[in-house]
C-alpha cells in the first residue's frame, strides 16, 4: 500500500464512527504540542475536539520530559473532554483505560501482542510504541476540561537520542509501513465507547488493563521524582492507583514510574 506523505482526512473520515469525538478536527502541520493547543484557557473548542499535528516542536511527556517524534511519521494528537459529574472523580479511569483501548485497537488491527505498563504507556516486547499525557484546565479547584495527549509511533524507524525505556514503532514491529488514518479512526472509535464504560462499567476497564499488564505480581521499582520505593506490584484498586506490597504493607501509588527488578 501507498502511505501518502501527509494525513489524509478523507481516508480517516470515512472511517471515523463516533457521535462526538474527532467530529472537530484541527490539523496542523507544525505546532508547539496539540497538548497546549486544548490546554489554552482562552480557546473555545468544543468537546471532542481532536488536535492532531504533523510535527510538534515542544511535544510535551509524563514528568517535563520532552517528546519527539519524526514529521509526518507518527501520530501525535490530543482529544479535549470537558469534566461533567459524570467524570470528574474518575480521571485515573481515563488515563487507565485510554492506555487498554489503545493497547486493544492495535492487538485488532494487526495481531500484536501489546503490553500496558502502569499508569498509560504502551510497549510492544518491552519497548515503547506510545505514551499518554493527561493534563486538566481547572477553574478555582475544579477540573472543568481534560485533554488527553497520546504520541503512537507509526511509521518512524530511527530512534536518535535517549530514552528511559527503548522506543519502538508499529513499522519497526511489523516490518511494513502503517496506514495512520486507520489507526487514528479506530482509536477514536473505541475511545467513545470508552467513556459510555467509565460511565456505566468502571470494572470491565480495570479489568481488561489488568489483563494486559505483565507486571502484576513482579517485583518493581517506583521512581518518584528521583524517590525510589520498591515492592511487589500486587494489583490496581478500583481507582486505578498502583498498590505497591512492601515489608511495611499495602502503599497506594498515585504518580510515578515503575520498572521491574531482578
Ligand atoms: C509520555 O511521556 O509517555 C507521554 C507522551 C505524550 C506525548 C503526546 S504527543 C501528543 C500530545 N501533545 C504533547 O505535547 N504531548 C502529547
Amino acid at each position: 500500500m501507498e502511505i501518502q506523505p501527509n494525513f489524509n482526512f478523507t481516508q480517516f473520515d470515512i472511517k471515523l464512527e463516533t457521535e462526538t469525538i474527532g467530529r472537530n478536527f484541527l490539523y496542523f502541520n507544525e505546532i508547539n504540542s496539540t497538548n497546549a493547543v486544548l490546554l489554552d484557557k482562552s480557546s473555545k473548542h468544543i468537546n471532542g475536539t481532536v488536535v492532531f499535528a504533523e510535527k510538534q516542536k515542544s511535544g510535551k511527556g509524563r514528568f517535563n520530559n520532552s517528546w519527539e517524534s519524526e514529521k509526518g511519521q507518527n501520530l501525535t494528537f490530543s482529544i479535549l473532554l470537558n469534566i461533567d459529574k459524570n467524570l470528574k472523580d474518575k480521571l485515573n479511569l481515563l488515563n487507565l483505560g485510554t492506555a487498554q483501548v489503545l493497547a486493544s485497537t492495535l492487538e485488532s488491527l494487526f495481531q500484536l501482542q501489546v503490553e500496558v505498563k502502569w499508569p498509560n504507556d504502551i510497549l510492544i516486547k518491552k519497548k515503547k510504541a506510545a505514551g499518554i499525557l493527561v493534563e486538566t484546565v481547572s477553574v478555582g479547584s475544579v477540573i472543568k476540561k481534560a485533554v488527553i495527549g497520546i504520541g503512537l509511533n507509526v511509521n518512524q524507524t530511527l530512534f536518535a537520542g535517549e530514552y528511559n525505556y527503548p522506543p519502538t514503532s508499529l513499522r519497526l514491529e511489523l516490518s511494513q509501513a502503517i496506514e495512520r488514518e486507520k489507526v487514528l479512526a479506530e482509536f477514536l472509535n473505541s475511545f467513545e465507547e470508552l467513556l459510555w464504560k467509565i460511565k456505566n462499567k468502571p470494572s470491565l476497564i480495570l479489568q481488561s488493563w489488568r489483563e494486559k499488564c505483565d507486571m502484576i505480581g513482579e517485583k518493581i521499582c517506583l521512581n518518584q521524582n528521583g524517590k525510589l520505593k520498591y515492592g511487589v506490584f500486587d494489583d490496581i484498586d478500583e481507582n486505578g492507583q498502583l498498590m505497591l506490597r512492601t515489608e511495611e504493607g499495602i502503599k497506594i501509588i498515585n504518580y510515578g514510574d515503575v520498572r521491574v527488578v531482578h
